[in-house]
């Protein structure tokens, strides 16, 4: 192992751990000495993922982050396999319809509030009781947990509503010296994202991809890659004194 590497010896779970920046995360951890269990709902993604970061660094849990009996077992599960955890990276999202307000689909709503709200609920909620003191709570919102606009109304709301998730957690954590911040990435150039485009697209009659990057003043989508190493940094020591903080990794969309 790398001792001067950022997440020597830490054991970080991952929820969202198959998908686009879950993935590129996980890779991030590992690289910098991290072991990493990956939690997401298919098994197959999930195994293929972990054997790419090599047996001895990841391991997997199927896990429905709405199931408080799943997520419990995921994190007695880690500290069966890893001792610890240090780094808990709640991720797992779905971005669920996008209407008119007077036809969005009201258990649709709920199925999506319950993958971001009740879903980062559960992870800090076992996660925390059985993390090391001095680890750190990472919850993906987005750019829209800070900002409204018509249409993804279960997904902006849920996004809004981890904040203040996030902002009562840390101040009850902070007294175990963890801490608990969101991540708001804009628009990233992945499947995710692109699947959002393409149902926009049509409601705006117009490249909803083109759109974001001109009101993106960097005027590009993020990459993973780039998302990544933002979660490192609230993952690691570099970030000591940051907690109940909001980081905007949107190319300056909210600014
Ligand atoms: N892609 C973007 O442009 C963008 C922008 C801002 C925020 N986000 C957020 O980033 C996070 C990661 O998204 P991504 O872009 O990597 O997309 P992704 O679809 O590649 O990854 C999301 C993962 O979450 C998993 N998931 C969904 N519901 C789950 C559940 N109930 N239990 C466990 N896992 C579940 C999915 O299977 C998927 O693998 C999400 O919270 C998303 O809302 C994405």
């Amino acid at each position: 192992m790398n001792h001067s590497a950022q997440l020597a010896g830490k054991v970080c779970v991952v929820t969202g751990g198959a998908g686009s920046i879950g993935l590129a995360s996980a890779r991030l951890f590992v690289a910098e000495g991290a072991r990493v269990m990956l939690a997401d709902l298919d098994a197959d993604a999930l195994r293929q993922a972990a054997r790419e970061l090599g047996d001895e660094h990841a391991d997997f849990q199927v896990t429905d982050v709405c199931d408080s009996v799943q997520v419990r077992e995921l994190f007695e599960r880690t500290m069966q396999r890893f001792g610890a955890i240090d780094v808990i990276f709640s991720n797992a999202g779905t971005v669920g319809p996008i209407a008119a307000l007077a036809d969005y689909p009201e258990q649709e709503f709920d199925r999506v509030l319950a993958v971001h709200v009740r879903g980062a609920f559960l992870c800090c909620k076992h996660g925390i009781a059985r993390m090391r003191d001095g680890g750190s709570v990472i919850i993906t919102s987005s750019v829209v947990g800070v900002r409204g606009d018509p249409g993804a109304y279960a997904y902006i709301t849920a996004k809004h509503a981890q904040v203040g998730l996030m902002r009562s957690v840390a101040k009850e954590a902070a007294a175990r010296s963890i801490r608990v911040n969101t991540l708001h990435p804009g628009p990233v150039a992945n499947a995710f994202q692109q699947r959002v485009e393409s149902s926009l697209s049509e409601v705006m009659q117009r490249d909803a991809g083109e759109f974001f990057d001109q009101i993106i003043p960097l005027g590009r989508h993020a990459r993973p890659e780039e998302v990544a190493r933002s979660v490192l940094y609230l993952a690691s020591e570099q970030s000591s004194f940051v907690t109940g903080s909001l980081l905007m990794v949107d190319g300056g969309m909210t600014a």
